[in-house]
């Protein structure tokens, strides 16, 4: 079986129950599947567990006895996976699932900035490349960036990628002044600051939910700034009961099972014309790539041996952390 396309292109039997055959293989192969949020609710409710970019690291770094796990999210989250887990098989889905902001910093460029500034510790966000991982000296997520930052000396230098929304936030939280890569996510940069105004006039009793991968205009207006995980734990224990979400739209799956009594309002984007606020990355993982990666052990995440230990080790730093 070959995956020239990124995935295993192979049929899938007419008229199984794949939510079964999938439970079915995962237990015959010991397979753990971790999901992110922003994942198809099938995805989320078929998975062994589900959380944000750190819950995933933190739930993988625990694993001793699964024999393979399979990442149903983004390129980098697997290559996490496979950094604290080399022992094991990990596989994705579709090899094409990537991210935009990932791939706004490329790792040559990197090391140019780096050596252009230097006497700096650098600290890069989980969405980036082994090969920046390599460059880096701690890792953080949305949902430790700001203790991680904290715990550096105040007089630290820090260069921080490669996320300028991200980096913003984070130096206006702590009052430092870390020198930002300028890279973003496609998906959180075009939330509309005016849209979501016009929303919250129409709903005054709703709380505005927003990650920080989102443009300054957009946190300043939010009730809550926080990763994945810490929007639905806001919207978990608010008496509100109605959200205005600025995030991919995958979170409202656990949100809505989480609080049903709850109203959960997707921000629209800038563009009502199309469905971007969806990651068509995140997407790109369905039920069926995800029973044929399960029944082919395909495609398998495989990190190149030269630079695993540097890139490991700003993980490690982070979860010591965490
Ligand atoms: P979290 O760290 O909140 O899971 O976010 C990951 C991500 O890709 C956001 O776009
Ligand atoms: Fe990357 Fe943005 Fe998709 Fe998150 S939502 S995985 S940052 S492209």
């Amino acid at each position: 079986m070959t995956v020239d396309k990124g995935y295993v292109d192979a049929p899938v039997p007419e008229g199984i129950d794949l939510a079964a055959e999938i439970r079915r293989l995962k237990k015959e192969k010991n397979a753990v599947v971790l999901a992110h949020y922003y994942q198809n609710g099938d995805i989320q409710d078929i998975a062994d567990h589900v959380g944000d970019s750190l819950a995933m690291a933190q739930y993988a770094a625990t694993l001793k006895d699964a024999k393979i796990i399979v990442v149903c999210g983004v390129h980098f989250m697997g290559e996490t996976a496979k950094l604290l887990c080399p022992d094991k098989k990990v596989l994705i889905p579709d090899m094409n699932a990537g991210c935009s902001l990932a791939d706004s910093c490329p790792p040559d460029a990197f090391e140019a900035f780096i050596k252009a500034h230097p006497g700096h510790t650098v600290v890069s966000y989980v969405n980036t490349s082994v090969g920046v991982k390599a460059l880096t000296d701690i890792v953080v997520t949305s949902g430790n960036a700001r203790k991680v930052i904290d715990s550096l000396p105040a007089d630290e230098k820090i260069i921080f990628g490669p996320d300028r929304n991200l980096g913003n936030y984070i130096n206006s939280r702590t009052g430092r002044s870390m020198l930002l890569w300028d890279g973003a996510c496609h998906v959180h940069e075009l939330f509309s600051a005016e849209k979501i105004a016009a929303l919250k006039e129409a709903h005054p009793e709703a709380k505005v939910l927003v990650h920080p991968e989102c443009k300054r205009a957009l946190t300043l207006m939010a009730d809550c700034v926080g990763s994945t995980a810490a929007l639905l734990d806001y919207a978990r224990k608010s008496d509100a009961k109605e959200f205005i979400v600025a995030t991919e739209s995958g979170i409202l799956h656990e949100m809505r099972r989480l609080c049903p009594d709850k109203t959960f309002i997707p921000a629209p984007p800038s563009d009502s014309t199309c469905a971007c606020n969806d990651c068509a990355f995140m997407k790109l993982i369905t039920m069926e790539k995800l029973y044929n990666t399960l029944r082919y052990e395909l495609p398998e995440i495989h990190i190149d041996p030269a630079i695993a230990d540097s890139a490991r080790r700003p993980i490690e730093r982070m979860l010591s952390l965490s």
